[in-house]
């Protein structure tokens, strides 16, 4: 790699747009002792959503181009089948030897893994650096970043990963662990949402005002993102979940992408995973009663309960 390396971005979607936007940050503003080219070179499938970088520096250009002329690339699209389309087409351009790919894209390990070992057939590392935080998390740089793959890879790209977010987790040398790391922790999160929708619903239903209820958990659980979830699910106007830029949720696609990789894995592994599959049919639910957001799981069994009025 160069002194000087270029970096690449390709994906500006919720997630990417914010991670994007300071990466272009840091990079127009390092001192004199430059480790990178002061601009990131960007693009994404629909064209729209490149303005809002390239106002603020960044060079739009195809995919080709980003594999050929950028040191470091990171994608972010949405799944499996766009990271693998993403990936096969860095490749075709023969990205030069030494090159870093980095997924942050929430995915399965196997094909995390499957692509490490194309990409070093290919003389080129790939990372697996999944990210935690939403999208309005992502704009003001508080993530918490996932780095995992080669360890030299890993400390040359580390000030990319440092710009993007509050906290870098190390996971070691394996590119796929990142991303087994990201479905550990999403099943965290979305079991989370379940929990809240049946038991606030339960409580609802038994008769306890809510608020009495919100205030008992939001207490066992101080300062944790539990209560960012009660307060926001313990609504019972939809507007509430209505996902904008301004007011960023989970989208329930992603909740039922992410609770069937989760439960994958787990069969893969011999893990029991009811909680996983019982989370997946519920988002599937939720979608299919035309919902948008994954915390709208507490509307459907609440209207399903009967202790909020409308068809579920
Ligand atoms: N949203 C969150 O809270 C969150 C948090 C952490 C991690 N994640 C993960 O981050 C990733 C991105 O999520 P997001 O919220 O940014 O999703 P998003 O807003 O739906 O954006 C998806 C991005 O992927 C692109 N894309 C989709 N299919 C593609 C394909 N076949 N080829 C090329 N590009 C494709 C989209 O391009 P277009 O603009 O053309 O549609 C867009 O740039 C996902 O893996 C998600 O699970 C999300």
């Amino acid at each position: 790699m160069p002194a000087t390396a270029s970096v690449g971005f390709l994906g500006l979607g919720s997630m990417g747009k914010g991670m994007a936007t300071n990466l272009q940050k840091f990079l127009s503003s390092e001192g004199e002792a430059k480790s990178f080219q002061p601009f990131l070179s960007v693009w994404n499938r629909s064209e729209a959503r490149l303005k809002p970088l390239v106002d603020i520096g960044a060079k739009s250009a195809s995919v080709e181009a980003i594999a050929r002329h950028c040191d470091v690339v990171f994608a972010m699209v949405f799944d499996d089948a766009a990271v693998r389309s993403m990936f096969q087409q860095y490749l075709k351009a023969s990205p030069s030897a030494g090159s870093i790919f980095i997924d942050c894209a929430t995915v399965h390990p196997d094909l995390t893994k499957e692509h490490a070992a194309l990409a070093k057939q290919h003389g080129v590392q790939y990372l697996g650096c999944p990210v935690f935080g939403r999208p309005d998390a992502a704009m003001a740089k508080q993530l918490l970043v996932a780095s995992a793959g080669d360890p030299a890879a890993c400390a040359k790209v580390r000030p990319l990963l440092e710009a993007m977010g509050r906290g870098i987790i190390d996971v070691g040398h394996r590119p796929e662990l990142g991303h087994a790391l990201k479905l550990c922790g999403n099943f965290w999160i979305t079991s989370v949402v379940e929990l809240i929708a049946e038991s606030m619903t339960l409580s609802d239903a038994s008769g306890v005002p809510r608020e009495v209820f919100t205030n008992l958990i939001t207490n066992m659980y101080p300062g944790s993102f539990v209560g960012g979830y009660m307060k926001r699910m313990g609504q019972n106007d939809p507007e509430v979940f209505k996902i904008t830029p301004e007011n960023p949720g989970f989208a329930v696609e992603g909740a039922i992408k992410d609770t069937g990789l989760i439960s994958q894995l787990g069969k893969q592994h011999g893990v029991n995973m009811a909680v996983a599959d019982l989370v997946n049919q519920h988002m599937r639910d939720v979608k299919q009663q035309g919902y948008g957001e994954m915390g709208e799981l507490v509307l459907l069994l609440r209207r399903q309960a009967g202790v909020m009025p409308g068809a579920p």
